[in-house]
């Protein structure tokens, strides 16, 4: 073919032609797949989810999150400093309160779990890292939804932006330099936005989880924050079987002033991610879930595949797919590997 090496075609065995263009030769040694790689995941495009939980002695073990913790304030302090050190890029914060309720009141109160976690880490590693928080309620309500209820039981869409105005202020007093509102309720952005500038946190970013799905994949993070959620959040996240969708709500979010974007889950939604890169000049994310993370633990923890490697080959997919940032759990750890060389 044309440009390919055709001076060779022709040689060839009495069945036909050998190949002129030979794909393999830049896969012959370590060094040139190195050199002609396209892609490859850095440290610093890494962002560690990490919970809080307030009123244990000792980090708790997540049973279906091998490796995962939720954090004590002291070992949490501890592991925003592995994570600079390993020059991961940023940490997402969790609270979780020891006492939920209808309104999620520890969300808001200034000495809530995840208030005085952000001060605990600001002050540890200062500007280090990019200091991010969730901006939700399902941490903080007794039953377990991402907003407040009506009457009805219904989740509140427009009572719950004023919530989310009221953690926004507080969380970017206690220190975080970005915001994840993560609830999926309509104009969190806008409103969240609005909260801030009145506050006079201008500074503040949004990083909108912005074409969230109602996933199966979150099943490990309900125990992470020990939520007591009974059904489900089809009525406010969005329906895996849309992709279009997800473009309409990453227009809102830009029109409302999100600074980054979102993906989430990672792996089942890769054409949306490679849809969102293509269609934005902001930085876009995925979050690779609690769920996307047992089940390659699982799986390597029962010897079917290669863990590190697996690992590996989930991250890079994300930036073939476009991702500039990546959320997962394994961030410090994967850090650790890409600046050996691996
Ligand atoms: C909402 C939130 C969730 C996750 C991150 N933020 C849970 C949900 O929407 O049900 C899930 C993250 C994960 O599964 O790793 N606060």
């Amino acid at each position: 073919g044309a440009g390919h090496g055709g001076a060779y075609a022709g040689h060839g065995s009495r069945y036909g032609a050998f190949p002129a263009a030979r794909p393999r030769r830049l896969r012959t040694t370590p060094a040139m797949r190195r050199m002609v790689a396209e892609h490859r995941p850095h440290p610093a495009d890494l962002i560690l989810p990490a919970f809080v939980r307030e009123g244990i002695g000792e980090p708790v073990p997540v049973s279906s999150m091998p490796g995962v913790v939720q954090h004590t304030r002291d070992t949490l302090r501890k592991a925003a400093v592995e994570a600079v050190e390993a020059g991961v890029g940023g940490l997402m914060l969790f609270g979780v309160p020891e006492h939920k309720d209808a309104a999620g009141s520890q969300g808001t109160d200034p000495d809530g779990i995840l208030q005085v976690a952000l001060r605990d880490v600001r002050g540890e590693v200062g500007d280090d890292l990019v200091l991010m928080s969730d901006l939700c309620l399902d941490e903080y309500t007794d039953h377990g939804h991402c907003g407040v209820l009506d009457a009805a039981g219904r989740v509140d869409n427009d009572a719950t932006l004023e919530r989310y105005a009221e953690m926004a202020r507080v969380q970017a007093e206690a220190g975080a330099h970005v915001l994840g509102p993560s609830g999926m309720m309509d104009g969190q952005i806008g409103h969240v936005r609005q909260a801030l500038d009145a506050a006079g946190h201008t500074d503040v970013a949004m990083f909108a989880y912005t074409a969230k799905y109602a996933s199966a994949f979150y099943g490990p993070f309900r125990e992470a924050v020990g939520s007591s959620l009974k059904g489900d959040r089809k009525t406010y996240q969005q329906d895996p079987a849309n992709g279009r969708e997800a473009m309409r709500e990453l227009a809102l979010d830009l029109a409302e002033g999100a600074d980054m974007v979102m993906v989430k889950p990672g792996l089942p939604y890769l054409d949306v991610l490679r849809d969102f890169t293509r269609e934005v000049d902001v930085p876009v994310g995925v979050y690779q879930i609690s769920g996307e993370y047992a089940m390659v633990e699982a799986a390597a923890a029962k010897g079917w595949i290669e863990r590190e490697r697996a690992i590996l080959e989930t991250l890079t997919s994300f930036r073939r797919a476009g991702a500039s940032l990546v959320l997962t759990y394994w961030a410090t750890e994967a850090a650790r590997w890409l600046s050996a060389g691996r």
